[in-house]
């Protein structure tokens, strides 16, 4: 079955061809990704506006990019995925009305795809013995969550996001840094240039807290930045604040998740998401007391389609066009994962 996935949920418009044949059984034909880093950088932060607008541009031609990479015409497409949520709502909607239009054009099935859902199964994409039960750890640019998956289409919350995300964590801890947007990335990379322990002690934070909190951490460390750039050791000292910072938010994952390991008893972590791109965060995640822990390849952390139509292939195999529609595919931009496997009406 070959499946055409689309993703615009928030600032990446990402294209994929992929031949499946079973859930262990697949290969990606092609993947493209635009990245609207730079239209957003100027703002601080992603535009909703402008962020449709890249979509609406870019759609066509990674359509195209997409088709001609992978050698196959959309007339042999047998099945389009794309996010119908959680993300921006004017991203979406560009997402979903593209992928109608080529549905109804070409009269192939679609299926609308939880873009959580996306990260959870990304790492089966370089990892097809994964299977479930596994525990995950999804943290990325907008949500963090802890799911014990069973299935596809079957998970139960232990906790998400109450406040800030653990991309927004290290983006907005980055840019009270000085690193222009998204400097989650940057930060990490000056982090990990530092070796030893930081002499900054930053709050032990989400540890008491039920969901995933992020509660204190910008004060203290808009704090430190304020008092190390008053005594003019800022610049000397922003590697070791990057670390203590890196060391602050993966320490908060990782305690859930160790809680969460040692009540379910699982055997296997999965930890996926923008974040999981995060080196100290899988090196930290490797040492927990789990036998198997999983990552997606680099290109599958951050948003793209083939996770997309991954999920939207493995939808369409178990259940046939349930959960597929044409003209009434909807958005969700307020989609938990819990309700993904409920069909979209
Ligand atoms: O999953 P993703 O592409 O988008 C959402 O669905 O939100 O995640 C993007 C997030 C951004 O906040 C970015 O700063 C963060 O992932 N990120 C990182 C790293 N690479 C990406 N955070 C820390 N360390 C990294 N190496
Ligand atoms: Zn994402």
């Amino acid at each position: 079955m070959l499946v055409l996935g689309i993703e615009t949920s928030c600032d990446e418009t990402a294209t994929a061809v992929l031949n499946i044949s079973s859930p262990g059984s697949f290969k990606i034909l092609s993947e493209c990704v635009a990245s609207q880093t730079d239209v957003h950088r100027a703002y601080g932060g992603v535009v909703p506006e402008l962020a449709s607008r890249e979509h609406l541009t870019a759609l066509p031609l990674l359509l195209e990019e997409c088709l001609a990479q992978s050698q196959v015409p959309l007339e042999k497409i047998d099945l389009i995925g794309v996010t119908c949520g959680p993300g921006l709502k004017g991203c979406l909607l560009t997402g979903v009305e593209f992928a109608k239009g080529l549905s109804i054009a070409s009269r192939v099935p679609t299926v609308g795809v939880n873009h959580i859902e996306g990260h959870v199964w990304a790492p089966r994409l370089i990892h097809p013995e994964l299977e479930p039960p596994f525990l995950a750890l999804i943290a990325s640019g907008g949500h963090s969550e802890i799911q014990i998956v069973k299935g596809i289409g079957e998970y139960e919350l232990i906790a998400r996001t109450v406040d800030d995300a653990a991309g927004e964590a290290f983006d907005k801890s980055a840019a009270l840094m000085d690193f222009p947007y998204p400097g989650g990335p940057a930060l990490a990379q000056m982090a990990d240039t530092f070796a030893g322990k930081p002499r900054f002690a930053l709050p032990k934070v989400m540890r008491e807290a039920k969901g995933l909190s992020f509660a204190g951490l910008k004060t203290a460390i808009s704090l430190l930045v304020q008092r190390e750039k008053q005594s003019g050791s800022f610049q000397s000292s922003k590697a070791e604040i990057a670390s203590a910072v890196q060391n602050a938010i993966v320490d908060a994952l990782l305690f859930k998740v160790g809680k969460a390991l040692e009540a379910s008893r699982l055997s296997t972590l999965v930890v996926t998401g923008g974040v999981s791109a995060n080196a100290y965060l899988r090196e930290k995640a490797m040492s927990l007391r789990v036998p198997h822990v999983l990552f997606p390849a680099k290109q599958h952390c951050m948003d793209n389609a083939a996770m997309i139509a991954y999920v939207a292939g493995i939808r369409f195999l178990i259940c046939g066009e349930c959960g597929s529609q044409k003209e009434s595919l909807e958005i969700h931009p307020r989609w938990p994962i819990e309700h993904a496997g409920e069909q979209l009406v």
